[in-house]
């Protein structure tokens, strides 16, 4: 065992899931005042509470979380405590003998100015707001800061009435009023009970957009944005993305909102994209700014997809919360699982299906198969937010959709309901979400467990056999769970494959005697068959369609095959799939060529396949664009061994050249084709357009003719949206001379006053594959608008480059690493929290041919042996080389 390996088995802070304890204590009410001052800025706090009777009764010690604050006072049931009365823990404090009903006041002084983690009370920009998940309360006082302490929350919040006009909280404002030297004050009362996580607050000189929804039972609900000024205009998008999650929220699952306010806030620096706080959501502004010329239609589905996902918490995380943190995917897998749906209902549910199964691809599957892989619900955690997760997040939808595939849309609701039934107001866990769902619907969900319990991506090899003479057709169905860090073996999982067969001529064949197309087939054992009759011919299976389950499916085809799936399957995931597929086999083949020093041969077969698909008049143009883009590098390196990432980027780059000279004219049809005179609307079908053009655009520019060159250039020049614009600069962003550095000025100009726009200027130049990008990325370091102290600007520049751009990223000199590192180090005493994430991409060192292993453990290593490294870098190093 290595040093590194010692600390994590060894670190008395791993907080496992099994020691889990009930509170001693349970709080009811807590009365919060903050007085907000440029210096110190002071909170004190009440709390009424007594003995929890889960955990037993009679004395016990109460422990409350607290962090980098000064403690000034503690006062129990109206008595001063004097040292001795308590005690100090490296995280908090411990009051000893608390038997029954108590009250104890807490007094203390915090910086918010000076916090730079942006957890808890922080400043940004002008204003102060504050992040409590998962743990940021306790850096603003003294509380057991756990979510399943819930308590009713009276905040009273106290500034300088000019520069902090607006004070905002948790649930209804009841009081406000001026006091003396130019300061003021409000009142917010929240009635529901909530954990800390969840409390919330705002100070600052903020511009509000107001709007009105009616709840289906008739109460008005007042909707407020708010924005610093400067941002005013620029959230219809959020607003209206708002009302229709509303409304859906109530026709689907029958959700209502349960206050008389909905408030969202948008700052500037925010450590991740969004938070649910009861009544006052805060964003990352870039989540809710959008104008037509500053938003991509990319940015316009994100911005109604989060603002969905945050207000759908308020169910679905808020109402019912969590027990303890392992149980984070209760909530997040669940709310994301409802943001997809929405976003499917709102757009088109294919498409939405194909973007959401593409990311889960990029960015679960990798984690699944390296150091930090780890379950859907966690075993243990050094530092909870490092378990923020794709897993838990993405990997956790797909299971809630495992639910609803095998217990049928209305078994599914069937669950949901009765576990608001049984939890309203309650804090739980998986187990009780499960149980909720197999008693509702008398369904046997003990395998189901393992979706929670086991890590790794399960593999599905499939294998058909045709018997002409029985007219049978049987399907032979083996699964393996790959070994993952602490858990060596795996038992099989509970996995349902939607399957259909396809006939000679592309025809579904009717499956069984209700005429259907599709079964879902319940695999259950290592290994099954599964036998279909009345089969005329042997057929084509179409397997896992709509991705049914989020398993690697291995089913051997050929590639004449595979064409004829991408022009036949009526799934159009599937369609979409076998061209993925295809394109994944010839690019691997490709770059193994290219490693030996041989030119790679041309495939007629999939250009020609890749081009039937692309003109199909009949398939949504949404669904065109995104079948004609390739795998991204980083899946097709997960495909093999070892991967060169240099093959791979040079395969994938000369099979796009290959695109766009032998499927030159139908590109330039379709560029011409979906352009548009009308007026800008970020609607699907004008997106799906725009998509499908661009597309065209980004192989068009490969091309060394003056005509396909010029394409680009004019694009830029008359672009009159974002989409178009960011379009075309990224085509002329790949090739270096006077027409790109004339669109990267002409861009940094048009937008230097918009940092959420300047971050796409940011992105798309450390995204450049070209020799002098990270020379380039440095240079941008020095730039005035970049500032560590911005996630948003950290994630743009320095993420693109480590997870955006693996041609340079894995430049074989271990430049690209280097940097990484250097930056990490950097950005770690800032923000812990931001560089644990930023350091992902070393530590998927396995993925790569031996050379660069060694060259990124080195950085690993460097990382590892600094002194005094936070929680959140120890826990992800640390892994990554045990
Ligand atoms: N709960 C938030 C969500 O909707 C996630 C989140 C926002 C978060 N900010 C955070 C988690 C800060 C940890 C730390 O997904
Ligand atoms: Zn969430």
């Amino acid at each position: 065992m290595d040093r590194a390996d010692a600390a994590v088995k060894t670190d008395p802070s791993t907080i496992f899931l099994k020691d889990y304890t009930p509170p001693t204590h349970l709080i009811d009410t807590i009365e919060l005042t903050v007085r907000l001052n440029d210096d110190v800025t002071t909170v004190s706090s009440r709390l009424v509470g007594r003995r929890n009777p889960a955990s037993g009764s009679g004395p016990a010690d109460l422990y409350l979380d607290g962090e980098d604050q000064e403690l000034v006072s503690l006062t129990l049931d109206g008595r001063t405590l004097e040292k001795g009365d308590w005690r100090q823990k490296p995280e908090g404090i411990v009051v000893p003998g608390i038997a029954g009903d108590f009250t104890l006041e807490v007094e203390g002084r915090i910086k918010p100015q000076d916090n730079t983690r942006l957890e808890g009370l922080y400043k940004a920009g002008g204003m102060y707001c504050t992040q409590c998940e998962a743990e940021g309360f306790r850096r603003i006082t003294y509380f057991p800061d756990r979510p399943d302490v819930m308590a009713v929350y009276t905040v009273r919040i106290e500034a300088d009435k000019a520069r902090y006009p607006v004070l905002l909280s948790n649930g209804n404002r009841i009081e406000t009023g001026d006091l003396e030297e130019g300061r003021h004050y409000a009142v917010w009362h929240d009635p529901f009970r909530k954990p800390a996580y969840l409390f919330a607050m705002v100070a600052g000189d903020l511009m509000v957009d107001r709007d009105s929804f009616t709840t289906r039972s008739g109460r008005e609900v007042a909707l407020e944005i708010y924005v610093e000024p400067g941002n005013e205009g620029r959230t219809g998008h959020a607003m209206d993305s708002l009302k229709r999650s509303m409304a859906w929220d109530e026709e689907v699952y029958g959700f209502e909102y349960d206050l008389d306010i909905f408030m969202i806030v948008a700052v500037s620096s925010f450590n991740m994209g969004a938070m649910e706080n009861k009544g006052l959501n805060i964003f990352n502004d870039k989540f809710i700014l959008a104008n037509l010329d500053t938003a991509t239609d990319a940015d316009f589905q994100r911005i109604e997809a989060i603002v969905a996902h945050e207000y759908f918490h308020n169910w679905t995380g808020n109402r019912i919360t969590c027990r303890d943190w392992f149980q984070l995917s209760l909530k997040e897998g669940l709310t994301v699982f409802r943001d997809q749906l929405f976003s499917a209902d709102a757009r088109s549910a294919p498409v939405q299906r194909i973007r959401d199964v593409r990311r889960l691809r990029a960015e679960q599957f990798p984690e699944d198969a390296g150091p930090t892989a780890h379950p859907v619900r966690p075993d243990s955690y050094v530092e909870i937010n490092n378990f923020y997760t794709p897993t838990v997040y993405e990997k956790g939808a797909e299971v809630i959709g495992l639910y609803r595939t095998l217990l049928g849309p209305e078994g599914f609701r069937k669950g949901l309901d009765l576990y608001f039934r049984r939890h309203d107001g309650e804090a739980v866990t998986t187990d009780d979400f499960l149980a909720a769902m197999a008693d509702a619907n008398g369904h046997d969900l003990e395998q189901f467990r393992l979706w929670y319990s086991q890590a790794g991506t399960p593999r599905v090899e499939a294998e058909g056999r045709y018997d002409a003479a029985a007219k049978r057709y049987r399907l032979t169905l083996r699964q393996s769970v790959p070994a993952t860090p602490g858990q060596p073996e795996k038992r099989p999982m509970q996995i349902p494959l939607a399957v259909g067969l396809l006939d000679a001529e592309g025809r579904d064949l009717p499956l069984g005697s209700d005429g259907a197309t599709t079964r879902v087939l319940e695999l259950t054992e290592a290994e099954q068959s599964f036998d279909f009759e009345d089969v005329p011919a042997e057929p084509l299976p179409s397997l896992n369609r709509g991705f049914s389950a989020p398993v690697i499916l291995k089913l051997k085809l050929d590639r004449r095959q595979r064409a004829f799936l991408m022009a036949h399957d009526s799934d159009p995931f599937n369609r979409w799939e076998a061209g993925q597929r295809y394109a994944c086999d010839l690019l691997l083949e490709m770059a193994d060529a290219l490693r030996r020093g041989e030119t790679p041969a041309e495939d007629p077969q999939f250009l020609a396949a890749l081009r039937d698909l692309l003109t199909d008049e009949n398939a949504d143009r949404a669904f065109r664009a995104l079948a004609g883009l390739l795998p991204g590098e980083t899946v097709l390196a997960g495909e093999i061994e070892e991967a060169d990432p240099a093959a791979i980027h040079a395969a994938r780059e000369l099979l796009r050249r290959r695109i766009a000279a032998s499927l030159r004219d139908e590109l330039l049809a379709l560029y011409r084709g979906n352009r548009s005179n009308a007026p800008f609307s970020p609607d699907a079908e004008a997106a799906g357009r725009r998509a499908l053009k661009n597309l065209a655009l980004a192989y068009l520019s490969l091309l060394e003719d003056q005509e396909a060159q010029a394409l680009a250039v004019a694009q830029y020049r008359d672009a009159d949206n974002m989409t178009d614009r960011m379009a075309a600069l990224a085509a002329l962003n790949e090739r270096a001379g006077p027409e790109r550095e004339a669109a990267l000025a002409d861009f940094h100009d048009r937008f230097r006053d918009d940092p959420v726009a300047i971050d796409k200027w940011l992105a798309v130049q450390a995204a450049a594959p070209l020799p002098d990008t990270l020379e380039r990325v440095t240079a941008l370091l020095g730039h005035p608008v970049f500032s560590l102290k911005v996630p948003n600007r950290v994630r743009a520049l320095i993420g693109s480059f480590a997870a955006g751009n693996p041609a340079r990223f894995h430049a074989a000199d271990g430049s690209g690493y280097r940097f990484l590192a250097d930056r990490v180090l950097e950005l770690e005493p800032i923000n812990p929290q931001v560089a644990a994430r930023l350091v992902l991409p070393l530590t998927r060192w396995r993925r790569v041919e031996p050379g660069r292993q060694e060259k990124m453990q080195a950085e690993l290593r460097r990382i590892a042996a600094v002194e005094g490294l936070s929680r959140d870098l120890t826990e992800m190093v640390s892994k990554a080389l045990a």
